[in-house]
């Protein structure tokens, strides 16, 4: 998921034309892959492939829609996950997890009004 994230944001701040939408998704891929990152060395998992994608729209807005729509998934996984977990520590990681997909949330909340 963080993985798609990113090559999501990737190819929309290389498409869309305005510089504040440039700027945020390009902030957001930074961020998805530290999200990756994190995964990748607590699961302990070897190279993790990083596909090419570039299916993004050309325009703000429904780079800003899809935006909502995967960080709402991202925050409704990682809810459900430290719901379910059962070592303190992990629930913890989760729930960090949570608070900021929901910033990010709010990033195209505040666009799409
Ligand atoms: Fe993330
Ligand atoms: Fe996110």
């Amino acid at each position: 998921m963080e993985i798609s994230n990113n090559i999501f944001y990737k190819c929309a701040s290389k498409k869309v034309p305005e510089l504040d939408g440039q700027k945020i998704f390009k902030i957001l891929a930074k961020v998805e892959m530290e999200h990756a990152s994190v995964w990748k060395k607590i699961l302990k998992l070897n190279k993790v492939e990083i596909p090419k994608y570039d299916k993004c729209a050309a325009k703000y807005k429904p780079n800003l829609e899809e935006s909502h729509s995967r960080e709402d998934r991202a925050i409704k996984f990682y809810g459900q996950a430290a719901a379910e977990a059962e070592n303190p520590r992990v629930k913890e990681i989760f729930e960090a997890f949570v608070e900021v997909e929901t910033d990010h949330l709010h990033l195209s909340e505040a666009r799409l009004k």
